[in-house]
């Protein structure tokens, strides 16, 4: 361990950086080690990572000499906030500028920021499309990481865009579900646009082949995705894999996804409509190409759902 670099990873017990991890775990002869940061070092996750030889350590995002000492010594910080615990852009922004700040105290080396575009740059101020959300943003989560990108200024920093996880489909109850008539079917107000998505555990690949490259990525921003495919295209891989009937998509308009109620709802609808309106933009952003390189085992829609079968059957019921 002590000749490793050491890598203070946030989000440690989540998707990406728990991906980071696993990444790191899986290759004793990287030269990298995992010190995984959370907030509660006893919970299942914490103690997986422990088993599989990580160093686990007590770091909280609203407390920034905890994450001092979280990243005393580390070579580098993966920073990941989690801006669905609170909803706020606010706070997402006040915690990365606790994560750039302690990274700064620690005097590490590389960080990789998980960061996403600001959808504000898309439209005027005046544009009526899209409602702005608490008061400012147009998506918040998008906007704020976007904002909180100038906190990590003066720091060797590589700004990685990432994409909608499609492990949303059964961690965040978007999958097709039948409907009175027996029929699956969901709905999405994306039109006919393609959407950047990516299988969740990826990024945090991603972000280990950014540490490896080290130098040559530090004040790059690096955009990923494992595909862009419209929401037809990713029902019929669903049929395909799942040998399930064919899939209805309800293309609402955003307007009516945003009074769904759900919490969220609001949010949610601004960024698939960000995705549906500014495709061109969105998918410039992010490259496939970018992302195998970084990660050889990138996988494709069709791939992820061959191996996430079980958890996506079980959330559509089938
Ligand atoms: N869902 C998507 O499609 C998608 C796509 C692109 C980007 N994102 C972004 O991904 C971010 C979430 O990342 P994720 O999906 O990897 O997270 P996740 O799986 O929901 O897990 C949340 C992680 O954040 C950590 N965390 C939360 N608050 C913390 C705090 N105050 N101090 C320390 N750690 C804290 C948790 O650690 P402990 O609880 O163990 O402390 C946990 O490891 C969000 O900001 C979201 O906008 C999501």
């Amino acid at each position: 361990m002590a000749d490793k670099k050491v890598i203070a990873v946030l989000g440690s017990t989540g998707s990406q950086g728990g991906g980071l991890c696993r990444a790191i775990l899986a290759d004793a002869a990287g030269g990298f080690a995992c010190r995984a940061v959370t907030r509660d070092t006893t919970k299942d996750k914490a103690k997986a990572l422990a088993a599989a030889g990580a160093e686990v350590v007590k770091g909280d995002l609203d407390d920034v000499e905890s994450l001092k000492k979280a990243f005393a010594g580390a070579h580098g910080v993966y920073a990941v906030t989690n801006f669905w615990e609170h909803f706020s852009g606010e706070k997402e922004k006040a915690q990365a500028k606790n994560v750039a700040e302690a990274a700064k105290a620690a005097g590490v080396k590389h960080v990789v920021w998980s960061t996403l575009e600001d959808i504000r740059k898309f439209m005027k101020a005046d544009d009526k499309r899209m409602p702005m959300l608490q008061e400012k943003y147009r998506v918040p989560h998008f906007d704020a990481k976007a904002e909180a990108n100038a906190s990590f200024s003066g720091l060797p920093t590589t700004f990685l865009v990432t994409s909608f996880y499609w492990d949303n489909l059964y961690m965040f109850g978007l999958a097709p579900k039948k409907g009175d008539d027996g029929k699956l079917a969901w709905t999405f107000p994306m039109g006919t646009s393609k959407m950047a998505g990516i299988a969740a555990e990826d990024i945090g690949k991603v972000a280990y082949g950014i540490f490896k490259g080290g130098d040559q990525y530090v004040g790059k921003t690096v955009g990923v995705m494992g595909e862009a495919l419209t929401i037809e295209q990713m029902g019929q891989t669903l049929s395909k894999v799942l040998g399930v009937g064919p899939i209805k998509y309800n293309a609402v308009e955003a307007d009516v996804y945003r009074s769904f109620g759900f919490p969220g709802a609001d949010e949610m609808g601004n960024m698939f409509q960000a995705y549906r309106d500014f495709d061109k933009e969105m998918l410039a952003n992010r490259s496939v190409d970018t992302a195998r390189k970084l990660n050889p085992a990138l996988q494709s829609f069709e791939q992820f759902v061959t191996k996430q079968q079980a958890a996506i059957k079980t959330a559509m019921g089938i």
